[in-house]
């Protein structure tokens, strides 16, 4: 770093990277109080919000209860969740549905026998209630373009697309005695600059980290990048060993792994080996609704067992106006690949789907770092646990956003001096002269990770994925030492951080639990006295 120190036209309240339904909704909730920078790597849009299907969980029905969401959780976290997580995000949940409506979010509403509208509410894994408010079958793409909307609208809010963070500004990095964030060196992707936003309070939401592995229903910036830059910064990550495989990815070459949503099994689904035999209830008592890591464990079973390259989805049992009606996103997407799900069975596979853990915070959002939040995908609030329930997610989003929000404006009036940075320095740097090393290392990885660090795992194939990470971590440190960064280099080297920590965590949990299923170590080891893997910068 040089001594030119920056004259930035950039200096915001409030820096949030991420502008899915976690980075957007803060984005709201304080921009009437602060001046507001979002960052978005691609369009506004573009991130896993979009792409949501089944919904978002809430105690709606006077029929279900806090208590009833709450167990539904902890039991499908497996004795890891923190229970006080848990509570605030439960309770949190009908107040921030009603602030999406007041938004105008599009939900899907149901006539009643005596004429009256209500919201429809759909079923999901785990959930032992119908409590998933939904757009259809394309919740999160109502959710987004509403919260982009008002975003765009808001005097307050300063949009940045293309525009993808490198790493964070600490007191650490500016070689001061104090524990606090001041910004960020964000790559502007059109210009190819980095220029430096300074900001007193930095919000990182940039979602999961699934891209990691070779088949993912994530969209392709799901790269782990807050994660990673947390943790170069200082910040504890937690939980890391538990990524979550999806049952029902439409298996298809070129589908690029779409999803079909979880609600399909709730409305009636069932799974079928190729002769047509359903297997879910020889694995649990109950069948297609068991969480999310019985279900995918069990059709990966099945798919090794028989030698098959999928397992098959069937709701062709119900009337082809209701499928079409629940489901139009997914019927017309199967339809372009040739299956007509009102009429047969659609070929299915498991792939990677969500991050449950990641930054750990407190139920504020706060990091270990002064100023410095995650929250969304990122984050690992304590919500979880060994495993995420179905449509929790964006739940937890939306709780984090608001608690985070007020957790900021409360310490807007505090007087917080803003030290010198020092510009992006590139004078030692030269353009790479060989982008296939990028592109390489990249596909290594996610292979790896899929063979090795996947649904099943053992000591051995977790030490054979450790000594691969560890090559491909030196060799981009120094192609990051020597060349100018380009977007990819930066999702690659996010990319083998988070590998590393996955690999890390899972060598560390000497037990199966929840998502982490080990063939050396086949059973919970404790119940009662479950532990958290936190792993602590050095
Ligand atoms: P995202 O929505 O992923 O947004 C991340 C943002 O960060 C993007 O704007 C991206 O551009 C930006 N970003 C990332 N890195 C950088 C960087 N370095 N610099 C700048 N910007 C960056 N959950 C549910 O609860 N219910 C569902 O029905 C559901 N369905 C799903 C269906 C699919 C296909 C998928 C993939 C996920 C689904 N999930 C669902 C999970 C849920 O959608 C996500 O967990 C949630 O949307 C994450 O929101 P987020 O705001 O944390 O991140
Ligand atoms: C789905 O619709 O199956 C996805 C729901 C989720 O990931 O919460």
């Amino acid at each position: 770093m040089t001594d030119s120190l920056t004259n930035t036209k950039h200096q915001y309240d409030v820096l949030i990277i991420g502008s899915g339904a976690a980075g957007l909704s803060l984005a709201l909730r304080i921009a009437d109080h602060a001046s507001v920078a979002v960052i978005s790597k691609k369009t506004l849009e573009e991130g896993s919000t979009y792409y949501a299907q089944g919904g978002i969980s809430a105690v709606l029905k006077p029929t279900d209860s806090f208590d009833s969401h709450i167990q539904d959780t902890l039991n499908a976290g497996v004795g890891l969740c923190d229970p006080a997580a848990v509570k605030f995000t439960v309770e949190g949940a009908p107040s921030n549905i009603q602030w999406l409506i007041d938004l105008g979010v599009p939900f899907t509403t149901d006539q009643h026998k005596n004429g009256k509208r209500d919201f429809h509410l759909t079923r999901e894994g785990g959930h032992s209630h119908r409590r998933v408010i939904h757009a259809a079958d394309a919740t999160g793409q109502a959710l987004a373009t509403t919260l982009v909307n008002h975003a765009r609208h808001h005097s307050n809010i300063t949009l940045f697309e293309n525009h993808i963070a490198v790493d964070v500004i600490t007191g650490k990095k500016l070689k001061l005695a104090d524990n606090r964030v001041y910004g960020a060196y964000i790559l502007n992707r059109d210009t190819e600059k980095v220029e430096t936003f300074k900001s007193r309070f930095v919000v990182l939401a940039t979602g999961g980290a699934n891209k990691v592995y070779l088949y993912t229903s994530n969209p392709d910036g799901s790269t782990g990048d807050g994660i990673a830059i947390a943790w170069r910064a200082g910040c504890e990550v937690a939980n890391m060993e538990f990524m979550q495989f999806h049952p029902t990815c439409l298996y298809h070459p070129q589908a690029k792994s779409f999803l079909i949503s979880e609600a399909v099994r709730g409305e009636g689904g069932q799974l079928l080996l190729p002769n047509g035999e359903r297997f879910m209830d020889r694995f649990d008592e109950q069948g297609e609704l068991a969480p999310r890591d019985i279900v995918a464990r069990a059709i990966d079973h099945e798919i090794k067992r028989l030698g098959t390259e999928c397992v098959y989805l069937d709701i062709s049992h119900k009337p082809a106006a209701f499928i079409k009606s629940h489901f139009p996103t997914i019927h017309k997407r199967c339809l372009e690949f040739g299956f007509d799900m009102t009429k047969e069975p659609i070929p299915v596979v498991p792939a990677a789907h969500y991050t449950c853990g990641g930054v750990k915070t407190d139920l504020n959002g706060r990091t270990n770092i002064d100023g410095l939040y995650a929250i969304g995908e990122t984050a690992s609030t304590g919500l979880h646990g060994a495993n995420r329930m179905a449509s929790n997610s964006l739940l937890e989003c939306l709780v984090f956003a608001e608690s985070s929000g007020k957790h900021i404006i409360s310490q807007l009036n505090e007087k917080i001096p803003m030290p010198a940075i020092a510009n992006w320095d590139e004078s030692q740097v030269t353009d790479s002269d060989e982008e296939v090393v990028v592109t390489h290392n990249w596909h290594e990885l996610r292979q790896f990770m899929w063979d090795y660090v996947g649904i099943v795992r053992s000591d051995k194939r977790l030490a054979r994925a450790k000594s691969r990470v560890n090559l491909l971590l030196k060799e981009i440190d120094e192609y990051y030492g020597n060349f100018r960064i380009t977007d990819d280099l930066i999702e690659l080297r996010n990319l083998a951080v988070v590998a590393d920590l996955i690999i890390q965590c899972a060598i560390a949990r000497k037990e199966s639990r929840g998502l982490h299923y080990s063939l050396d170590y086949p059973e919970v080891s404790n119940r009662d006295n479950a532990t958290n893997t936190i792993l602590r910068p050095r």
